[in-house]
């Protein structure tokens, strides 16, 4: 059976049953979730990834995204990548047609558009607006990502695949809102943002990426779930470990996500609530996670 997990309320949704009509048509792991970040990315509606997310400080969209197969470790990611979508299809063009795993910034844009996508306006007006009133008040503009719509903006959609134990981790995001210009998170970082490995496992993270990063978290999940663990207890073990010893995941949401070699998933965030999206053969069931004390 095949199993897809997407991160997120709406981005979550939206990716995942656009990595299922792939899926159903006989797509692969990769093309599934590729198509599914793809969906997220290119919907301007949703304030989460690619068109019409939350700009830098500069109101530019600087856009990271990674893949990882776990039958070979093969990975391909870009990071600070502007004006380009998919920012996902870039990553894996880096994967399968050059011997790299990640480009950077405008080499990035040179090599997707010399790889044929297709240079293009990413900011909203929606997003315009949302930029006039950050650089009149920025505290006044976090807060309201935070705090105002029903579901507050997201920056990153993580996607997992599992079929006959064969394992594909894929993240894209635009990063931090009203980042500092050149910032990169944990997203394209293999290890950090995804981590896949046929012999163990793949997990992914969403959420603060300075604190995902230096915590390994990807790679210490499957880490746990190679000594043994399931993938439930590996991402609660995770969160434990940050919360434990990294006071600033407390203030923003760390969420770490897992597939076993089991059949089973599992996720955990060290604060806040998150929203886990899984298909399991026919099945689509959202799933909401808390803080485990
Ligand atoms: N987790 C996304 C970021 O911090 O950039």
């Amino acid at each position: 059976m095949r199993t897809i997990v997407s991160t997120w309320k709406r981005p979550g949704e939206v990716a995942i049953k656009a990595a299922l009509i792939k899926s159903n048509a006989g797509g692969s792991m990769l093309d599934a979730i590729e198509a599914g970040l793809t969906a997220a990315e290119a919907d301007p509606t949703l304030v989460a990834i690619g068109k019409g997310s939350l700009p830098n400080t500069d109101g530019e969209l600087e856009l990271d995204a990674s893949c990882m197969l776990g039958k070979d470790l093969s990975a391909g990611a870009v990071c600070a990548l502007r004006g380009i979508l998919p920012a996902i299809t870039a990553a894996r063009y880096v994967m399968e047609r050059t011997n790299h795993v990640m480009l950077a910034g405008d080499q990035a844009r040179r090599f997707a558009i010399s790889q044929g996508l297709t240079p293009q306006n990413l900011v909203t007006e929606e997003i315009a607006r949302r930029f006039e009133m950050f650089l009149v008040n920025p505290d006044q503009a976090r807060q309201y990502v935070h705090a105002v719509e029903d579901e507050p903006p997201h920056d990153t959609v993580t996607m997992l695949a599992r079929e006959n134990n064969d394992f594909v981790a894929c993240s894209s995001t635009s990063g931090m809102p009203y980042k500092m210009p050149g910032r990169v998170g944990d997203s394209p970082i293999v290890g950090a943002g995804i981590y896949a490995d046929n012999e163990a496992g793949c997990a992914g993270a969403t959420g603060m990426g300075e604190e995902l990063w230096k915590a390994c978290a990807s790679f210490r999940a499957v880490e746990f779930m190679r000594n043994g663990a399931s993938a439930m207890d590996a991402c609660n073990e995770v969160a434990q470990i940050m919360r434990k010893r990294q006071p600033k995941s407390l203030e923003i949401p760390c969420v770490v996500l897992a597939l076993d070699k089991q059949g089973g998933f599992g996720a955990a965030t060290t604060s806040g609530t998150f929203e886990l999206w899984v298909a399991e053969g026919d099945s689509l069931q959202r799933h909401d996670f808390v803080p485990q004390s």
